[in-house]
């Protein structure tokens, strides 16, 4: 790994590694607490449970997800100045070059896919929230799957960094 300015590189090292955690623990828990403990609930419960928790829910993992991306592409610079044959070559660059592009794509589907989904709540109006509309009935149906597929991506996003920075 080429040296950097150290005392930057590790404030930038810290602010990537807690937005990833923050990020990671927060799929973790969207999808294996939140949306099965929302599953249970009532029909009359869900609609307002939606409007009111999922829009939180979004906003913390933009915030989150920015950030480590920000500062994991800060963090590559500093480290390599973004030179193409560091990420080319040997098992540190083709690392990070994985697990950030897996990353960026979380990233993206998060701010277009998911986003477009969550924009659909707009269109729900509160009073009627109880009442389970069609728009909630259907994002229902896709809440389980899309956490759980960005947990899986993140999972090897993260084992592919802890690789690049320790090996095996
Ligand atoms: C564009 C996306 C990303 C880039 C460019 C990037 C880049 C980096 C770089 C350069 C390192 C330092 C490796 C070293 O010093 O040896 C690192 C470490 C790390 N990255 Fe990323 N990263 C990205 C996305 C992510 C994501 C999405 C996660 C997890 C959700 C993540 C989690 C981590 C962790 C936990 C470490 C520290 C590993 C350790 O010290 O054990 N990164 N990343």
């Amino acid at each position: 790994m080429p040296a950097a300015t150290p005392f930057l590189t590790k404030i930038v090292r810290a602010v990537h590694e807690l937005a990833a955690i923050i990020w990671y623990g927060e799929v973790f828990f969207i999808s294996f607490i939140l949306v099965p403990a929302f599953k249970r609930l009532p029909s009359a419960s869900k609609g307002p449970f939606m409007l009111e928790v999922f829009p939180r829910v979004f906003h913390a993992a933009t915030i989150s997800a920015s950030l480590t991306v920000a500062a994991g592409l800060a963090l590559a610079w500093l480290e390599t100045g973004f030179r193409l044959a560091v990420f080319l070559s040997g098992p540190w660059g083709l690392s990070i070059l994985l697990g950030g592009l897996m990353g960026l794509f979380i990233l993206v589907m998060h701010l277009t896919v998911e986003s477009a989904e969550l924009g659909k709540l707009k269109n729900v109006s509160p009073a009627l929230a109880a009442d389970f509309p069609e728009p909630l009935r259907l994002l229902e149906k896709r809440v389980e799957r899309i956490p759980r597929a960005g947990f899986a991506v993140l999972t090897g996003t993260l084992l592919l960094m802890i690789y690049a920075s320790h090996g095996l």
